[in-house]
């Protein structure tokens, strides 16, 4: 079995995965599945779905028994309170997240600090001043109709999303859209690194990078610098 080397101190782990590229080997992913994970790919009606979150959980369960020296299937996922999951086996301290947008899964790993993980597909055509108003602050509404093109609003729309997301993940919370705890805060900011505050917790939120057409953010528990290390293809297919 191979095994990958924990996280450092404010270091996240982050993968991003083509899960088409991957379905050849779905029915080996298929045997790796706990039974609740194989009644809820049975329960998904759409068959793409179902080979998509097959192969998502078939993965993630590799990539989780790498760093816990321990056999695929026998990685303890548990969920919390608002549907977060996370490691059973505590002895670690691994945390995790992850975020599916059509073919593509991205998953940050972090020894430690908590972390939330955010990718979606770049959408034009959804009604995206109407989401806008349901999910951000005052600010951050502000700011985009401020920006001077439709491709700059869409572009910062997404970006304002993901971070949103991803901090709303990594706190674990599930959402609703007038959360007053989240509407203070600027998503909107052109830097490079955000500190805000969710939920009484100060996260940094850093964009990602992702494939042309997806936007994604990463939010970890503020305190040591963060330091992202992507993991890359070649490292990905030796593990899988
Ligand atoms: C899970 C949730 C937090 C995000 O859903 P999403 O963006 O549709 O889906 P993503 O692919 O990004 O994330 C789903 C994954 O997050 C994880 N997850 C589920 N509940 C979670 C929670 N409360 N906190 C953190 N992670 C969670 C799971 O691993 C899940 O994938 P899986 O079911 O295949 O294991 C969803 O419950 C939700 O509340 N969405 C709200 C969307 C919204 O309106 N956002 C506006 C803010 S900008």
């Amino acid at each position: 079995m191979t095994s990958l080397p924990q996280p450092r101190d404010g270091e996240i782990h982050v993968f991003c995965i083509d899960l088409t590229r991957q379905l050849p080997e779905l029915s080996r992913f298929t045997q790796l599945l706990s039974p609740d994970e194989t009644a809820r790919a049975t329960r998904l009606k759409i068959d793409s779905v179902k080979k998509l979150y097959t192969a998502g959980r078939g993965i993630l369960r590799i990539i989780l028994g790498a760093y816990l020296g321990v056999e695929p299937g026998r990685v303890m996922i548990a969920t919390g309170e608002h549907g977060k999951p996370y490691l059973a086996d505590a002895a670690k301290g691994i945390r995790f997240n992850l975020s599916h947008s059509r073919d593509v899964l991205v998953l940050a790993v972090s020894s430690a600090l908590e972390v939330g993980i955010d990718i979606e597909s770049i959408d034009a055509d959804k009604p995206l001043q109407e989401m806008a108003k349901l999910a951000f602050s005052h600010h951050d509404q502000h700011y985009l109709l401020s920006l001077p093109t439709p491709q700059r609003y869409i572009t910062s729309f997404y970006r304002c999303w993901v971070r949103t997301e991803a901090c709303l993940k990594a706190s674990g919370r599930g959402f609703s859209p007038l959360d007053a705890s989240i509407a203070p805060s600027s998503f909107s900011e052109e830097k490079d690194l955000l500190t805000v505050c969710c939920n009484q917790t100060n996260w940094h939120i850093l964009d990602l990078p992702v494939p042309p057409g997806y936007c994604a953010a990463l939010a970890v528990e503020a305190g040591i610098p963060p330091q992202i290390v992507r993991v890359s293809e070649e490292s990905l297919k030796a593990l899988l």
